[in-house]
Parts: C-alpha cells; sequence; structure tokens
C-alpha cells in the first residue's frame, strides 16, 4: 500500500513542479506528454492504495488504521512534548506515535484535495472562472507543503539514526523487534503475516483486476457527468480502457453535454457484485489469527489497545 502511494506520489511531484516552471516544454516541448504522465499516475495515487489494501491482507490494514484514528493518553502527552522516541516518564506509545498519526491524517485529506482541485484543474472547461484559478492557486499550495512534508519524513525514515531502523519495513516487511520494543513499547502485534498459498495469489489478483476495472468505470463516469471531452488523450483512455467488451466504437459524445452512461454503470454495479463476492469469500477460509502476547502495561478493557 505504501510503496504504490509512495511511487505514485513522486512521479506526480516531479511531473507537477516541471509543469509548474514549464521548464520542460520549453527544454523538450512535450508539456502535453508531462500532463498526460501526470494525469495517468494521479488515477493510481487515488486508487491503487485502496486497490491494492483491499486485495491485499485487508485486516492488518484495517488494523493500522483503526490505530492511526485512535488517539491514546501517550499522544496526548506526545501532543505537549513532541519527540522521536518515547521518554521514560511517557506513557508508551503503541504502533505509531501521534506524528505519524497526523501524517496519516495529512495524507489522506491532502489526496482528497489534490483529487478534487486536480479535476477542477483538468475540466476546467465546464467549471466556473474563479472556480478553477482557487482550485489552482490550491493545487500549487498543496504541492509545496505536501514537498516540505514528504522531505521532514523522508529525513526521519531514511537518513535520522534514531528512526531509521525502521525503513527495513518497508522492503522485507519487517523491524528489529529490541527497536520496536524501545520506541513502540506498547505495540502488540497482532499475528503474523499470513503465508501466501495459491489461493490467497489467484484472489488476489482477481481483486486487483475487478478493483482497477470499476476505478476506470468510476473515473468514466465521473468525466461523463463533467462532460469531459473525449479528445482528450487521457480522457479517451480511460473511455477506450473501461469500455464493454466489443462496444469500443460506442463512444458517448460528451463535449459538453451530460450524459447517463447507463451502460458503464450496469457493467460497473455487476463487477462490484464480482467484487464483494470475491473479497466476502475470504471469511470463509479459517482466519490466520494468534493470540497476541498479553501487554501486562494494559488492561483487556483499555479501548486504546487495537487487537
Ligand atoms: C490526485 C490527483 C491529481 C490530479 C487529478 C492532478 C491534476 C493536475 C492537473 C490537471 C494539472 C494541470 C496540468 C496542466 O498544466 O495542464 C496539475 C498541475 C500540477 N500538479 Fe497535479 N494532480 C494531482 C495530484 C498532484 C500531486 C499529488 C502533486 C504534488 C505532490 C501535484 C502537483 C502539481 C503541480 C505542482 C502542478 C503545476 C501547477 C502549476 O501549473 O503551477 N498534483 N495537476
Amino acid at each position: 500500500v505504501h510503496w504504490t502511494q509512495a511511487l505514485s506520489f513522486l512521479i506526480l511531484l516531479a511531473s507537477g513542479l516541471l509543469l509548474s516552471v514549464r521548464l520542460f516544454g520549453r527544454t523538450f516541448g512535450h508539456d502535453e506528454l508531462l500532463r498526460q504522465i501526470h494525469l495517468t499516475t494521479a488515477f493510481f495515487f487515488v486508487f491503487l492504495p485502496a486497490i491494492v489494501a483491499l486485495a491485499g491482507d485487508f485486516r492488518s490494514v484495517r488494523v493500522d488504521i483503526q490505530e492511526s484514528e485512535t488517539w491514546t493518553q501517550a499522544d496526548i502527552e506526545w501532543l505537549r512534548r513532541p519527540s522521536l522516541s518515547p521518554r521514560p516518564n511517557q506513557s508508551p506509545p503503541g504502533r505509531f506515535n501521534l506524528g505519524q498519526k497526523l501524517n496519516v491524517i495529512f495524507t489522506v485529506y491532502c489526496t482528497l484535495a489534490f483529487a478534487v482541485t486536480g479535476v477542477i484543474i483538468w475540466q476546467s472547461r465546464s467549471m466556473p472562472f474563479s472556480l478553477v484559478a482557487q482550485a489552482q492557486a490550491i493545487h500549487s499550495w498543496l504541492a509545496y507543503i505536501a514537498l516540505a512534508v514528504f522531505l521532514g519524513h523522508f529525513y526521519l525514515s531514511a537518513i535520522h539514526p534514531s528512526t531509521r531502523p525502521s525503513l527495513s519495513g518497508m522492503f522485507s516487511g519487517n523491524i528489529d523487534t529490541a527497536w520496536a520494543q524501545r520506541h513502540h513499547p506498547a505495540w502488540i502485534p497482532g499475528r503474523p503475516t499470513p503465508s501466501l498459498t495459491v489461493l490467497a495469489i489467484v484472489r488476489s489478483s482477481a481483486l486487483a483486476i475487478l478493483g482497477i476495472l470499476i476505478a476506470l468505470l468510476i473515473s468514466r463516469l465521473g468525466l461523463a457527468g463533467l462532460g469531459a471531452n473525449t479528445t482528450d488523450p487521457v480522457v479517451a483512455l480511460i473511455y477506450r480502457l473501461s469500455a464493454l467488451p466489443g462496444t469500443l466504437h460506442l463512444h458517448v459524445i460528451t463535449s459538453g453535454s451530460h450524459v447517463l452512461d447507463l451502460a458503464a454503470l450496469i457493467w460497473m454495479g455487476l463487477l462490484t457484485i464480482g467484487f464483494i463476492a470475491v473479497f466476502k469469500g475470504q471469511s470463509l477460509l479459517p482466519a490466520p489469527l494468534v493470540s497476541a502476547p498479553v501487554d501486562p502495561t494494559h488492561s483487556p478493557s483499555d479501548p486504546t489497545v487495537t487487537w
């Protein structure tokens, strides 16, 4: 999940900054190509992390989301005195400290804001001028704020000696137990990563394909609703990839008009039913849960512990 998000973010950041200075276009004459790379990557940035989460080990991602949304006594103390590693007289942080939780919350809202303002700029033809101008300003400012946050995040995860050991998690999925106990003493690992079976691979692949098709259809319906110009290469690509098999030539003419693409809606409904059926099918498999070690610092009724 984090790799799909990080890689697409970096491509968007680089292409966006090059677009804003118009240097690439002036030097190589390819601003249009850069714009197409930016918009195609935006599709992956918005949809891919969710698709990977749903198609992969969703329970583990859900635990992380729940933990980043739950504030504990340790977080209140962190707010008063932020620190990279827990102080001896402070309540022990769990899987994330408050700085990490705030980073997650910022990332989610930032993604939404990028997507909304980006679509307004992209479909500026059907939007009021003042709205487009504001969206452009917000989009550019957000890019600089996100760059600053990214640099801080990169420094802490790859350079700072006290937090750098966590980086191995991005490559192997594991981190040093002794480091975790020092930095995140109240972290209770729920279960080991489930082993990879042929059934799990088939299921994940099916969910990934269905998820991408549904995301393409959501984009297609949204663009049709906005009356997007189908001569735009990125709009045309989305239409081509999301067309019902054998109906490629039946592009909806949406120039300026708002047309309900009924066939796409029905196609999306059927794929969504298929997606839910495969997703729910997982619960028929035995849950690979193991009992977690009991942490003596928490009572069973402690609402801050997520199992
Ligand atoms: C999430 C979905 C996103 C969409 C749909 C989107 C869409 C767009 C569009 C349509 C443009 C105008 C391109 C042109 O000049 O024709 C643009 C520009 C830009 N985007 Fe994005 N974008 C997204 C995410 C991002 C992200 C994550 C970043 C940076 C981290 C970013 C940074 C920029 C920058 C710096 C510009 C240039 C603004 C200017 O002209 O000064 N965008 N984007």
